[in-house]
This record gives C-alpha cells, structure tokens and sequence, in this order.
C-alpha cells in the first residue's frame, strides 16, 4: 500500500512556517509523505494567520476551496491549525460542516494520535504555559537555512496585536535543547540559522538571558550564520550588541518594528518605548554596529493618528533610513485593547498613508543598497532570482538579496561578490 500524503499550506510569520516543520516531523514519524499536490493528500493542514483582517479571510478562503475535493473524497482530513484556528475556537463548524480538525498552535504534539483514533470533528485550542515543542524533530523545507524556535508567547500586549491572545504567555526552551538542534541542523548541511520568537529578545531560562543564549549559540562550532527575529526595542541592551559586535558568525542585521514614530500614538499602543528612546536604541546599534542593516514593520492608520502624527513616522523614517520595512495599514483585531478604540481613518486616509510610507521606503531602500555598490560581500547561495531562474541569488551578511550576474555557484555555498549595480529593491554582483 502506498505511504498516506499530507499537505501543509503555510501563512503568517516565521513562527508558523517553524511549527509546520514540527509538523511535518510528527507526520513523517507515523509514516506519512509529504505531497505538493492537495488532491493527492490524505490530509490538508491550513497553518493560517490571524494578525489583520485579510489574513483570517485568506485562511477561510482557502478551507472553502477544499469544500469540493472533501465531498469527492469523504476520507481526507480537512484540519485548519495555528492562529485563525485558535481565534476562531472550533465556531467555524457550525458554518463548514466539511472540516474535521480545528487545532492552536500548542496542541500539535498529539497530531497522530488524533488522526490514528479519527474522533472527527476534533477541536483542540488549550494554550499552554510550558509547551515549547523542544523534543520534537523538524523535517527542514530549506537545506540552507534553519529555523530554530527558542521561545514562544508574547507577553508584550501592544493594544493592536492579537498575538498574545492566539500564542499565549512566553515560555523559553533549554539553551542544551536549542544547542543540540543547531548542531543537527549542521550535520544535516545547513549553513544557516535563524533564532525565532514572537519576542525573540525577551529570551529567560534561568541564568540565561538572550545575549547570553546568543553567546552559546556563536560559540557552536562551523556555524558561520546566525539570525534572530523578532527582537523588540524594549529588550535590545548594550550586552546584546556586544555579544553582536564580538561574533562574527552573528549576522548584522537587526529588525527593529518602529510601528509609528509619534510618541503620543506608541503610548496608546502600549509599545513600551516613545520616539526618544527608540532613536537612541537606533544610535546604540549604529554605535557597536555600524554596517547593519536595520529594518522596521510600521502602521499607518492606528486610531486618532493625526497627520502630525503619521508627519513624525516619516520623519523617524528618515532619521534612521531603514533598510527595509513591512508596512501595514491598521486592521482592528476584535478582542484587542485598540480594537475599543474608534477605528476612525478612513480607508482612504489608511491607503493614502500606505502609500507614501511604501515610497519613501523604497527610496531609502535605494538609497542603502547603493551605498553597497563596488564593496565586496560575502553571499550565502539559497536559490534563483525570481525574475531569471538561470541566475543564482544569495544573501549578504544584512540580509539583502543578491542575483549573480556572472560566475557559477551552487546553494548552500558561501561566494565572494563584487556588488556592481543597485535597482529596485535588488543588488546584482558577479563572483570575484
Ligand atoms: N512579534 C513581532 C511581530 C508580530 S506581528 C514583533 O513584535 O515584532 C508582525 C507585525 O504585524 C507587527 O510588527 C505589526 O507591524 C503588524 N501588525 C500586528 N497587528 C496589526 C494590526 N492589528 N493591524 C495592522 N498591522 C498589525
Ligand atoms: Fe504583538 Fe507586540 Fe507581542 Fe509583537 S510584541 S507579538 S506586536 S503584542
Ligand atoms: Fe500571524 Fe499568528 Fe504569526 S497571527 S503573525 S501566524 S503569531
């Protein structure tokens, strides 16, 4: 008989696309293979986002999409998992008789025994204090880069976010565990790690805090890569971008979510930090590290933000020029502190303001990535451009995405590249 197939379709931030390799893990262990093709699969896992209102409707978008394929093969499990599930609390089977597994993201660990026993529908949403999933074995879907979850929860309540409710309080997985994925991970043949949180600085397992976990993880040998996202400007200190400033292995790239630069507006979204002192985080980091790239997730449109308001986010915009940023336009997240608010920007005003923070964003971007022109940098290969699949494309120390131009390289392999040309968002180089 043939292996049963799974699918997973994945959306939202890093920290899902963790949590379905966990999954993929625990299928593989119970003999299942995976299938790019849904109407091959003996179960579709919809791993969905909750975070703005888009996201929850592009997750139930796509379970109404597998209603047909359900109903010509009644056998298949149908489940939607991670956060929409978590909001939604098993409610959607009222309305989609057709799905059978409605699973948070802390619930996964008894996956196969659910699917062994088929007590359909099965609606699982507990959180967890103590669940960090750091037994379990991923099946990667990179061979270069690899994620590594050393926290999960989010403590922080910004008034906007509906994480903390979906992901629940913040719980920290042993430095030993972590350490020993890592090395796995490197005897697997990737080259790169990146360190995942929802609030991956606010790291706590007893003596150790995030520098120090940090410190550990450098100290592994043969790893020449190492990443982390999301830090949160309350908890970057001067031990961290020390610890950054002494690893070479440690990448200087730091993502640092400014979401408005008006003081008055990070007060109402309880962001814990006013303009002053995200600039002066800003000064330390360019202080220890001068040549990294630091890049920003921003909203527009957040409840009563004035145009002198939304005026001072551009204005951090070009205090720090960042690298890169994720803008959004305020979504009101039902159970939420600003969510009581007035949700009073009109659309068009939200849209207006999208607009011209993506511009400036996009001259900023130029801007830095000219500044790379003529330098020579080293690029880990992880694939081709997007544009011309014949070109191989890697990424450089910050983060930024390079498409060679000449010479020939493989993935998973370190190159030296003269950066000749900025355009866009890209940066084109040939091998030296
Ligand atoms: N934990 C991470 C980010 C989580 S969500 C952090 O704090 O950096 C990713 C981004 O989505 C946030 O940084 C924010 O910019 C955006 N976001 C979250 N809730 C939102 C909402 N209700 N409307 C619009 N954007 C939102
Ligand atoms: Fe959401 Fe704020 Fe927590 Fe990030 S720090 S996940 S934005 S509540
Ligand atoms: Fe989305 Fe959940 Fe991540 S809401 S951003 S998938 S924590």
């Amino acid at each position: 008989m043939d292996a049963k197939k799974y699918y997973i379709e994945t959306y939202g931030c890093q920290m899902n696309q963790a949590d379905s390799e966990l999954i993929a893990g625990l299928l593989q262990d119970v003999c299942y293979r995976p299938t790019s093709n849904p109407e091959n699969a003996d179960i579709i896992l919809i791993n969905s986002c909750s975070v703005r209102e888009n996201a929850d409707r592009r997750a139930i978008a796509r379970l109404s999409q597998f209603k047909s394929l359900k109903k010509s093969k009644p056998e298949l499990l149908l489940g939607l998992i991670g956060c929409v599930a978590q909001r939604d609390q098993g409610a959607i089977l009222t309305d989609k008789k057709y799905v059978d597994l409605i699973l948070g993201p802390d619930t996964y660990r008894n996956l196969p025994e659910i699917i062994s026993q088929a007590q359909i529908p099965y609606v699982d949403v507990n959180l967890s204090r103590t669940e960090v999933y750091d037994d379990l074995v991923p099946i990667r879907s990179s061979t270069v880069n690899a994620w590594v979850s050393i926290m999960r929860g989010c403590n922080k309540f910004c008034s906007f976010c509906i994480v903390p409710y979906l992901r629940g309080r913040e719980r920290s997985r042993s430095p030993l565990s972590i350490v020993n994925e890592i090395k796995k991970a490197l005897k697997d043949g990737h080259k790169e790690v990146t360190l995942l949180g929802q609030n991956v600085n606010s790291y706590h397992y007893a003596e150790y805090r995030f520098p120090e976990l940090l410190e550990a993880v450098a100290a592994i040998p043969n790893l020449r890569r190492i990443r982390f996202t999301s830090p949160h400007p309350r908890d970057v200190n001067e031990q961290m971008l020390e610890v950054m400033r002494s690893h070479p292995n440690i990448c200087k790239q730091i993502h640092l979510p400014l979401q408005a630069g008006s003081s008055r507006i990070l007060k109402l979204m309880n962001r814990t930090y006013d303009q002053e002192h995200y600039l002066r985080v800003v000064e330390m980091i360019r202080t220890y590290l001068p040549q990294a790239a630091i890049t920003t997730d921003i909203i527009v449109g957040f409840p009563d933000e004035t145009s002198d308001d939304f005026e001072q986010t551009l204005e951090v915009m070009r205090a720090v020029k960042f690298d890169t940023a994720f803008m959004f336009k305020y979504s009101p997240r039902v159970g939420t502190k600003a969510a009581e608010m007035d949700d009073n920007i009109p659309e068009e005003e939200k849209s207006r303001r999208l607009k011209v923070v993506i511009q400036l964003q996009k001259k900023h971007t130029l801007e830095r990535n000219k500044s790379l022109v003529g330098t020579i940098q080293e690029i880990l290969i992880d694939g081709s451009s997007k544009k011309n699949p014949a070109e191989m494309s890697g990424r450089t120390d910050t983060n930024k995405i390079v498409v060679l131009k000449e010479g020939r390289s493989q993935i998973g392999e370190f190159c030296r590249v003269k950066i000749e040309e900025a355009v866009g968002v890209s940066l084109f180089g040939k091998i030296t």
